[in-house]
């Protein structure tokens, strides 16, 4: 069956939450954890969105943390398209952080996240593909082409688990 390619803009997602206590440590930094689970979140409503069905992830490269984000700041996490593969897909994530006392907005974190479709019997689909539609695009295309074969290479490697 041929699929339809869809563009990029049909799954972009912004996520959004208030930091509170329990997310933080006790200097009042938020969790790393807490800040990946929100970029995993977004990530799987791209993935799920462009090609409605369930999806995993299969592993996060470049994952950074620029600057912490603490108790009371509004997380603005933003996740878009950037590569299909067969049944594979990239998903870069920006997270930025708002004080909302000050009204100062700061890019907090950054990562790709590599998610497989599934179909009812837990297999990887295949998905739509990703409709390039410009320069920048292309661009995000390409790098991410060169992500996906290092991340081939890394499961190739013996695992210590
Ligand atoms: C991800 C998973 C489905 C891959 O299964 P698999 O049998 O190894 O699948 P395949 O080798 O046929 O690869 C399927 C696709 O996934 C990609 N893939 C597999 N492992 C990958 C990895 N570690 N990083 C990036 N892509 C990966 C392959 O490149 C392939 O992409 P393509 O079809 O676009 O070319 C399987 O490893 C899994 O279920 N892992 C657990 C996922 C999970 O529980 N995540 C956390 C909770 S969401």
């Amino acid at each position: 069956m041929v699929m339809q390619p869809k563009p990029r803009s049909e799954s972009t997602v912004t996520m959004t939450q208030i930091v509170l206590p329990y997310h933080a440590n006790v200097a009042g930094n938020m969790h790393g954890g807490e800040v990946m689970k929100l970029m995993d979140s977004a990530a799987g409503v791209v993935a799920a969105r462009h090609c409605l069905s369930n999806v995993v992830t299969a592993s996060v490269t470049q994952l950074s943390f620029i600057e912490p984000i603490f108790v009371g700041d509004l997380v603005i996490c933003t996740a878009e398209l950037t590569y299909t593969g067969k049944t594979s897909m990239e998903v870069y994530v920006c997270v930025k952080a708002e004080d909302l006392e000050r009204g100062i907005i700061k890019s907090v974190s950054e990562g790709y996240f590599f998610m497989v479709a599934l179909d009812r019997n837990g297999r990887p689909r295949e998905i739509p593909p990703l409709l390039v539609e410009n320069e920048e695009q292309q661009l995000c295309h390409d790098a991410a082409q060169a992500r996906i074969s290092q991340a081939k290479q890394n499961k190739n490697r013996e695992g210590k688990c």
